[in-house]
């Protein structure tokens, strides 16, 4: 990761913040994508010894985008991993579900997947690079209330798998983590007795931390998984095998 340039979209917060942290520790410098204002995180990275910048970007609008990664390139002089972690919910059955609910989650969980990574690929072909996108086991398993998100959850399973045999040859890993139940602002507002049920059915007794999916974004990432391109790997503490 010494001397590399990440991009992390959503990293104001959550899974996003916990992935932006640890690729710093490890060693690259971070480029933190977000609707809600990144300073925490920069601060954050900065404390510990690595470099950071904010740049505010909706990953849904692609002129937005564009213009950020412009901006990192000049600002900070590379760019070589990108992690599309940027997501939202908006779960309702789907005989209450608005065209909007729909269109809100596939703009921000999808089409943002797709902005960011046109927005870099060309970049990353002379150079090569690594790609992991942030999935869910939702888009394996589905989920009642959830069919927007789990939907949004398997496109990104099917984009991670098609680029990755696109872009192979060019040197670009492309690879998706797919975490059950973790504790962020996300999960906060389901409700206590619904998070119980979840966790007694995992394995491993207990939700997920941010830094469990930040560990495996890590390694796909690093030349440690420098022969894995196309995979999922899910982050379920077992909930989903
Ligand atoms: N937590 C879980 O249990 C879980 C499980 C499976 C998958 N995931 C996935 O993991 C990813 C991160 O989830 P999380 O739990 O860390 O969520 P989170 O705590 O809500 O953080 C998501 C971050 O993304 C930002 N964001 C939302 N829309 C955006 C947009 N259009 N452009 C740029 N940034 C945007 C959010 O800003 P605002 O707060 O202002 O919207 C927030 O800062 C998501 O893709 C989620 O689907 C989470």
């Amino acid at each position: 990761m010494k001397g590399k340039v990440t991009i992390v979209t959503g990293a104001s917060m959550g899974i996003g913040r916990a992935i932006a942290e640890f690729l710093a520790e490890k060693g690259s410098a971070i480029a933190v994508f977000d609707v809600t204002d990144g300073a925490e995180t920069v601060r954050a990275i900065e404390a510990k010894g690595s470099r950071a910048a904010f740049f505010p970007v909706d990953v849904s609008d692609s002129s937005q985008v564009e213009k950020a990664v412009v901006a990192v390139i000049d600002g900070m002089g590379r760019v070589d991993n990108l992690v599309n972690n940027a997501g939202i919910r908006r779960d309702k059955l789907l005989v209450r579900m608005t065209e909007d609910d729909w269109d809100q989650v596939m703009r921000v969980n999808l089409k943002g997947a797709f902005n960011c990574t046109k927005a870099v690929v060309r970049r990353l072909m002379k150079t090569g690079g690594s790609i992991v996108n942030i999935a869910s086991i939702a888009g394996l398993t589905g989920n009642p209330g959830q069919s927007n998100y789990a939907a949004s959850k398997a496109g990104i399973i099917g984009l991670t798998k098609s680029l990755a045999k696109e872009y192979g040859e060019r040197g670009i890993r492309v690879n998706a983590v797919a975490p059950g139940l973790i504790k962020t602002e996300m999960t906060a507002s389901l409700s206590e007795k619904y998070q119980e049920t979840l966790v007694q059915a995992v394995p491993l007794g207990r939700a997920g931390e941010p830094v469990d999916v930040a560990r495996v974004v890590y390694f796909l990432l690093s030349e440690y998984a420098g022969y894995v391109t196309g995979e999922v790997i899910n982050v379920s503490g077992g909930l989903y095998t």
